[in-house]
């Protein structure tokens, strides 16, 4: 979808559908009162005879006579009107444009003034949630031609001094779309060779950017044996993807690590059958912070940028590795394995020990690491760790402001015990009590020293089975990232 700014009044819109909105109660609407007259008196008869008022989420429809449909949503009063309902409602709306055919809207939301928004928010809101509306996926499906109606593009009325918001939010749709792409395909097309083709495509269709693929031979000449461990039951070769976005001159760079589990199986210790189908997604991570890439590239951000995708599957074969195992991590420190479904952090952790040659100024990795984290934070927020202070409320407040929320939770050393073995210098499990922490607490040991947070995402990256990959936290990585540069 194509977002572009207007200054003008809905009456020069030139387009499908245009979206204005009205808070309840209020008797009069500036905006509509610029539209001919025959609308202005059917919505002054509805308020009249109460078939509006405005109420949150209510709809009334209108038509020019030239044909152009008029949607007004109802926003509920003012002072309620949060960030998620504006945010909520705006997709609904976007649905309801998507769903009568209209592939062009003109949205009138963000000429209004609302008490609990600022209005950067406002703006990046109503242009984010229409793009997730306005996304559809359709890679593997079959539709006939007339079925499939899309918003094509979004012209947002904005306000001065509020075009590069516009933008911004443009290219983290942008982002955000890639991220769902790679996330809802299936794990026999979405492999890691797959992911590699993907981010090369990336590579070479923007600016600034390079990419080198560390192939398994590489990786095994390196002493990556963590990471090779979890892809050894798979007979789809691991991959180690680095991309390098270079904005910013001789800065140190920003460092994005993701876990890449193409398919989670759990390996030997096999997960249970029902909704096994839903680890495709367990390459979020990865899909995220390329996703962000992609972003960053599109708005060429003066800063330097590495992502680092671990790209690999957790399969049970023959030579699949096996609880009870002790493996060499590419750090040297040694690792016993006591859950193969504890793949995340051995992929990560060597991913997190080679981002760290890059001499990074910060290290964020985003992981769908903890079906824990489900537990404490839900659907609504990621769970982020780090040691370094402030790090976690930079990417906090980056969230906030583009509705993608993250909460912290503590990384204190008195959880590190819970890792301690007789066999190696760790064991890849915590046992049951804060295993989200538990498992930000491994990676912890990887990365010593440096600025780095570790980002649960298992909860926020997708929704469930009908609306699939969400794409976060990619606004939410952006925005940290503009707000660094
Ligand atoms: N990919 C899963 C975590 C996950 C579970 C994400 C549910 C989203 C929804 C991860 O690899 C995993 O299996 N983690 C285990 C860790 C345990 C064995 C210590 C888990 O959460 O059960
Ligand atoms: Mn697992
Ligand atoms: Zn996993």
């Amino acid at each position: 979808m194509n977002i572009s700014s207007i200054t003008h009044a809905p009456d020069q819109c030139k387009s499908d559908m245009i979206i204005i909105g009205h808070f309840q109660d209020d008797n009069s609407n500036a905006h509509i009162n610029t539209l001919e007259q025959s609308i202005q008196d059917q919505f002054k008869a509805r308020l009249a005879n109460k078939d509006f008022s405005g109420k949150s989420g209510q709809t009334l429809t209108l038509y020019s006579t030239s044909g152009t449909r008029v949607e007004i949503l109802g926003l509920g009063k003012n002072d309620k009107c949060s960030p998620s309902s504006l945010y909520t409602l705006t997709q609904k709306v976007s649905a309801i444009a998507a769903k009568s055919r209209c592939s062009s809207v003109c949205n009138y939301l963000t000429a209004l003034n609302f008490e609990q928004i600022n209005n950067t928010l406002k703006h990046k809101l109503v242009c984010l949630a229409t793009s997730h509306a306005a996304y559809r996926y359709e890679d593997t499906k079959n539709f006939k031609a007339d079925n499939v109606h899309h918003i094509e593009s979004l012209q947002v009325f904005t306000e001065d001094g509020h075009a590069s918001a516009v933008e911004q939010a443009s290219a983290m749709s942008a982002g955000i779309e890639a991220c769902r792409h790679l996330a809802n395909n299936p794990p026999n097309i979405c492999n890691p060779q797959y992911m590699a083709d993907y981010a090369t495509d990336i590579a070479n269709t923007h600016d600034r950017c390079e990419i080198n693929i560390l192939e398994e031979a590489q990786m095994e000449e390196m002493g990556m044996g963590a990471l090779l461990a979890v892809g050894r039951g798979s007979v789809n070769p691991s991959k180690l993807i680095v991309l390098k976005y270079n904005g910013g001159g001789d800065a140190k760079p920003f460092a994005l690590v993701g876990k890449g589990i193409t398919f989670d199986t759990g390996g030997i210790s096999l997960k249970p059958g029902p909704n096994m189908d839903e680890m495709k997604y367990d390459m979020g991570g990865a899909a995220s912070v390329i996703g962000a890439f992609k972003a960053v590239a599109e708005l060429q951000l003066p800063i330097n940028l590495i992502t680092i995708v671990a790209a690999v599957e957790n399969m049970p074969d023959g030579d699949a590795y096996r609880p009870g195992d002790v493996v060499t991590s590419y750090s040297g420190k040694t690792i016993e394995v006591l859950n193969t479904d504890a793949e995340g952090r051995m992929i990560l952790c060597d991913a997190l020990t080679y981002a760290q040659e890059f001499e990074p100024q910060v290290i964020l990795d985003l992981a769908t690491l903890t079906g824990a984290c489900v537990v404490a934070l839900g659907h609504h927020a990621s769970g982020v760790m780090t040691k370094t202070d402030g790090l976690a409320a930079d990417i906090i407040n980056a969230g906030q402001e583009v509705h993608d929320r993250a909460w912290e939770l503590p990384l204190w050393d008195d959880y590190q015990k819970q890792l301690d073995t007789t066999f190696a210098d760790m064991k890849n499990i915590g046992g049951f009590p804060a295993g989200t922490i538990t498992a930000g607490c491994f990676l912890s040991r990887f990365t010593d020293g440096q600025n780095w947070a570790h980002i649960d995402i298992a909860g926020t990256a997708w929704n469930n089975k009908k609306q699939g990959a969400t794409g976060r936290p990619v606004s939410m990585l952006v925005q940290y990232l503009i707000n660094q540069a």
